[in-house]
This record gives C-alpha cells, sequence and structure tokens, in this order.
C-alpha cells in the first residue's frame, strides 16, 4: 500500500474518532424519574450518548428505583454537598460531558455551571416565560395555567443558567387546555410530550 493511501485511512480514522464520540450523560432528578427512565430507555439504543450516573438530592426518589432497571450507578446528595463542589467533583470523575436536570429542584450552584457551559439542559413542563421561576414546579405550575383560563400549554427545554428558568430556550411544544381540564389532566398531556421530545431533543444537543 503506498504511503498516501496508509496516510490518508490513517486520517479518516482519526477524524471519526475525534467527530462521533458517544458522550457520557448524567441525569439529576428529585422525584419520581418519569422523564429519567424515558431518557434511560431512549439512549440503550443511541449511538450518540450513554446514561452514566443518576443524582439525586432525595434519598426516598423513584428515580433511584428506575435506574436500577438500567444498571445506571446512582449517587445521593444534599444541598449544602451540591453548593460546596462535591456533585461537580462526582460527574467530572465519572467523565460526564453533558447533563440533564429531569426534575430536579434545587438550583444549580456556579461552581457545576462554570464546569458545564452550555452543556446543562432542564425541561419546563409549561411555555416559558409563562408560569416559570422559584417555586413553580409540579402540580402548582398546572394549576395556575388552568386558573388563568389559558387554551393551550406545554413544554419547554432549555439550557441552564443562574436563574430558574430563565437559560436560552431550545425547544418548545404545545398541547391544547380544554375547560373541564382537571391540573392532574394537564400534567397528563404535558408528560406525555415530554417523553416524546426531550430525549430526542437531548440527543440533538450532544
Ligand atoms: C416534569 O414535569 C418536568 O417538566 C419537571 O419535573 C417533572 C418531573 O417529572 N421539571 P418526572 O419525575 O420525570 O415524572
Amino acid at each position: 500500500m503506498s504511503f498516501w493511501r496508509v496516510w490518508a485511512i490513517c486520517l479518516f480514522l482519526r477524524c471519526k474518532s475525534y467527530s462521533s464520540p458517544v458522550k457520557k450523560i448524567a441525569i439529576l432528578a428529585s422525584g419520581s424519574g418519569s422523564n429519567a427512565e424515558e431518557i434511560m430507555k431512549y439512549f440503550q439504543n443511541s449511538q450518540k450518548g450513554n446514561i452514566v450516573l443518576i443524582g439525586s438530592n432525595k434519598k426516598e426518589a423513584f428515580v433511584l428505583e428506575r435506574a436500577k432497571k438500567f444498571d445506571v450507578p446512582t449517587f445521593t446528595f444534599d444541598k449544602s454537598q451540591l453548593e460546596e463542589g462535591q456533585v461537580t467533583k462526582k460527574l467530572k470523575e465519572a467523565e460526564v460531558d453533558f447533563v440533564v436536570l429531569a426534575g430536579f429542584l434545587l438550583k444549580i450552584p456556579d461552581n457545576l455551571l462554570q464546569a458545564y457551559p452550555n452543556h446543562i439542559v432542564n425541561i419546563h413542563p409549561a411555555l416559558l416565560p409563562n408560569y416559570g421561576g422559584k417555586g413553580m414546579y409540579g402540580i402548582k405550575v398546572h394549576q395556575a395555567v388552568k386558573d388563568a383560563g389559558d387554551k393551550e400549554t406545554g413544554i419547554t427545554i432549555h439550557l441552564v443558567n443562574e436563574n430558574y428558568d430563565e437559560g436560552k430556550i431550545i425547544f418548545q411544544a404545545a398541547v391544547p387546555v380544554n375547560l373541564e381540564d382537571s391540573p392532574e389532566d394537564i400534567a397528563k398531556k404535558v408528560h406525555q410530550l415530554e417523553y416524546k421530545y426531550f430525549p430526542n431533543v437531548i440527543e440533538s444537543l450532544l
């Protein structure tokens, strides 16, 4: 084989290995983790990403049970450990490239934002900038949508910055709200949208 042919093959292999390494993803969640489960399911068949770690600030969070089904290692921590940088350290030790917040209720501290600039994504169960900010989570969001008489609601997937629900919006999808829908009905519709789009949007961000 000629020198140039060998050189071209090496170049191709080198480019290939630089352009498509499988990204390591960690999920942080505080509760049930139904989104986390959909994400774990999705990435079982992805060439682009792999869920390597699930972290929770609640020892009893059901997301930890869900992780067992997928053999994904888990860890727990409290607010001060997050603020002191121990979560960041754990993610770096696991060589995590990308962080997904899926129902994670604590504020992301500067040490984590700086370690993962534009590499932390969150999902919010409403059409931001409406119904966002501190204290707006879970059924409270859907109750507020109902109280306002809105005809539609939806999901917002956004990058995370230093303020709750204010990072750059990546994706939104809407669903109609009917007069007779209860907040629980709205929550169900919104969850269906989340399952449909969140894994896919994460993959496209990697
Ligand atoms: C989701 O509705 C998500 O939008 C919000 O928290 C909820 C988490 O639900 N950030 P689950 O734990 O994934 O079931």
